[in-house]
């Protein structure tokens, strides 16, 4: 049994929902879950709650709110009322008040223009904070996968998340990168206050995983392979105090900790954004 590790967050997305997973996840040292209303076609709450509701005690446990089943296909909403129910039927199905409740890629709901955006963000987020304050959930957030249109909505009258949950990882344009920065900046929200997700973009059998080797981007990468390498370095892109990763498979949780110890060549992180932004359309050649 390892020590627990804060920075590590087993996300469920692609998950087949094992108990197996859970418990050999807590043996490593991995105390916190990020889940979703909608994943596993909108019963992972339902089915943790009846597998592992005994377990759940034990983690930090993290959902989102904001995707709604719908007659033809899920629909994104941004509608307070909606979400505050959705929060007490998180907390309802899980047995248990999550600790986190993220409002979920607001940026689908932000189409029709800066003024109307900025006030449904607002409500949106005045919503979670709510609930929040009612003991629905211990504290809210924002996921975003795409945190540009989030970046001119935010000013000193929007409610303020304890996290921010965006994509990260060598996969992550620059411009996320910096629209990331900028919205944690704009929420007052430090390093650690920021989480990533989906440091291999959903899949490490994706052919590009052969073609990069992100050791070059850590100091001491003896004995790592490369997507330990690319998890390591994930942490810096953007900077994050804790990553969302998806497995079924607890030797490759078992492996990414394994990595955490390895230290990051922050003027290789910084070249690669420099490479990146110096590559962007309108730069000169
Ligand atoms: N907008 C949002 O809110 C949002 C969107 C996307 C993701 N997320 C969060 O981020 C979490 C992670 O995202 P994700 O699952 O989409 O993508 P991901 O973590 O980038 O990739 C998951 C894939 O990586 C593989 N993998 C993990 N460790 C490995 C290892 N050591 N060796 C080889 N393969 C490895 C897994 O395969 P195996 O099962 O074979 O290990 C799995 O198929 C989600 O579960 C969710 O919590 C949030």
């Amino acid at each position: 049994m390892r020590d627990a590790d804060p920075r590590t967050v087993l996300g469920l997305h692609r998950s087949r929902h094992e108990r197996r997973l859970l418990t050999r996840a807590l043996d490593l040292g991995v105390t916190a879950i990020d889940t979703s209303t909608n994943y596993l076609g909108f019963h992972s709450h339902e089915v943790l709650a009846r597998m592992a509701g005994d377990l759940l005690p034990k983690f930090r446990l993290s959902t989102k709110v904001g995707y709604f089943p719908a007659p033809d296909r899920a629909e994104h909403s941004l509608k307070p009322r909606r979400l505050y129910g959705a929060v007490e039927q998180a907390a309802r199905v899980l047995g248990r008040e999550p600790d986190v409740v993220f409002l979920h890629n607001p940026e689908h709901s932000l189409h029709e223009g800066p003024a109307h955006g900025r006030e449904a963000l607002a409500q949106a987020c005045a919503a979670l904070e709510e609930a929040a304050s009612n003991g629905l959930c211990g504290a809210w957030g924002v996921a975003s996968w795409n945190p540009s249109p989030l970046r001119d909505l935010i000013d000193a009258t929007t409610p303020r998340p304890s996290v921010l949950m965006v994509r990260a990882g060598l996969l992550v344009g620059i411009r996320t990168l910096d629209a990331a920065d900028t919205v944690a900046a704009a929420w007052g929200l430090d390093q650690g206050a920021v989480w990533g997700m989906s440091p291999f973009g959903g899949s490490t059998n994706a052919p590009v995983w052969d073609r990069i080797d992100p050791r070059v981007f850590l100091r001491d990468s003896n004995g790592l392979s490369r997507i330990q390498a690319a998890f390591r370095a994930a942490y810096e892109l953007p900077k994050v105090g804790a990553l969302a990763v998806g497995t079924d498979d607890p030797a490759h949780l078992g492996d990414l900790i394994g990595a955490l110890s390895r230290q990051v060549d922050g003027r290789a992180i910084d070249n690669y954004r420099n490479l990146l932004r110096d590559r962007m359309p309108g730069q000169p050649a």
